[in-house]
Parts: structure tokens; C-alpha cells; sequence
């Protein structure tokens, strides 16, 4: 199995009503190919996550990148052997979302359920905070040492 993701700029305006249209019929055909993702749009860049079958990833990127409303800026792409979002046939995250799982927020959440609640695996959350400290502080030290917009 592949994981892709890939960057695009919109080649026209995308409002709602046509961004849920696109992902009504994006996530229709993903079902019979057994692809799964999300896609996210925002100031005219989408920014979608596919996985699945090696050729099934293949074909859908092929008529992807063909597609003429959007020109795809690059591309990265892993073998998986597990799917990160089994249940997303295309998941269309808005920018609401995105807010609210902003990192700091995340782990804001964690800390506060943590004191909150008595949990279980307590070690594990406490594992998974760190973590996302951990990669945020590569992510962001990484992007903002060589901004690229
Ligand atoms: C940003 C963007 C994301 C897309 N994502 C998908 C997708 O996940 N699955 C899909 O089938 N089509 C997706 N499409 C549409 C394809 O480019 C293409 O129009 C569609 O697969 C129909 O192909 P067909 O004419 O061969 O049936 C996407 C288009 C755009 C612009």
C-alpha cells in the first residue's frame, strides 16, 4: 500500500457548494477503489492525503494531476502497510477543524482530560504529548528556517 500527499494551487475559485461537490464524487469513486484521505482547501491551496493499493494511488494521481482546475506544486509519497484514516473515504477538513486541532490545542485537551479524568494508559498520554511536542518543535524550527511562501 502507498501513502501520497501533495500540494496544488486552484487554477479557478473554489466556494463551498463546489468544494462538497468535488468531495461528494472524489469520495463515491474512492469507495470502489478502496482509497482513503482527507483534502483540505484554503487561499486557493488544496492539500490532500490518499492511500490505498499501489496502482489504485498510482491511477487516481495520474487523473488527479491531470485535472485542470488545479496545477499540483509536488508530491511526497511512502509505502504504508497500515491505513492512517481507514474510515475517510474523502474527508473534506475545513478550516474549522483545523483550528481546533491546532497542536497546542491538542495537547491542551490531553493535559486538561488527563487532570480531569482518571485515565487509564496514563503513561501512553503522557508518551503521546511528548511526541507532538517533539515533532512540532522539528516541523516548525524546520518550515520556519526555510519558508518557502
Ligand atoms: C483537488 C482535487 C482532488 C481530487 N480528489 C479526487 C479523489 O480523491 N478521488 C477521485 O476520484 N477524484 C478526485 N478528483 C477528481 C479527479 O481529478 C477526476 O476529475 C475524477 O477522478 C474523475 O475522473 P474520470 O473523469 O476519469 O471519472 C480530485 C480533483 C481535484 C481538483
Amino acid at each position: 500500500m502507498k501513502g501520497l500527499v501533495y500540494v496544488s494551487e486552484a487554477t479557478m475559485k473554489f466556494d463551498q457548494t463546489k468544494l462538497a461537490n468535488l468531495t461528494l464524487k472524489a469520495s463515491n469513486k474512492n469507495k470502489l477503489l478502496k482509497i482513503t484521505g482527507y483534502l483540505y482547501y484554503e487561499k486557493n491551496r488544496f492539500i490532500q492525503y490518499i492511500e490505498g493499493d499501489d496502482l489504485s494511488i498510482d491511477a487516481l494521481f495520474e487523473n488527479i494531476k491531470k485535472d485542470q482546475r488545479h496545477n499540483v506544486i509536488n508530491v511526497i509519497s511512502q509505502e504504508i502497510n497500515k491505513r492512517r484514516f481507514p474510515a475517510w473515504q474523502m474527508n473534506q477538513l475545513k478550516k474549522e477543524d483545523f483550528v481546533r486541532t491546532k497542536m497546542e490545542h491538542l495537547i491542551t485537551d490531553l493535559l486538561l482530560l488527563k487532570r480531569n479524568k482518571t485515565v487509564d494508559k496514563e503513561n501512553e498520554w503522557d508518551r503521546m504529548a511528548w511526541e507532538m511536542i517533539d515533532r512540532m518543535a522539528k516541523l516548525r524550527t524546520m518550515v520556519y528556517k526555510y519558508p518557502f511562501a
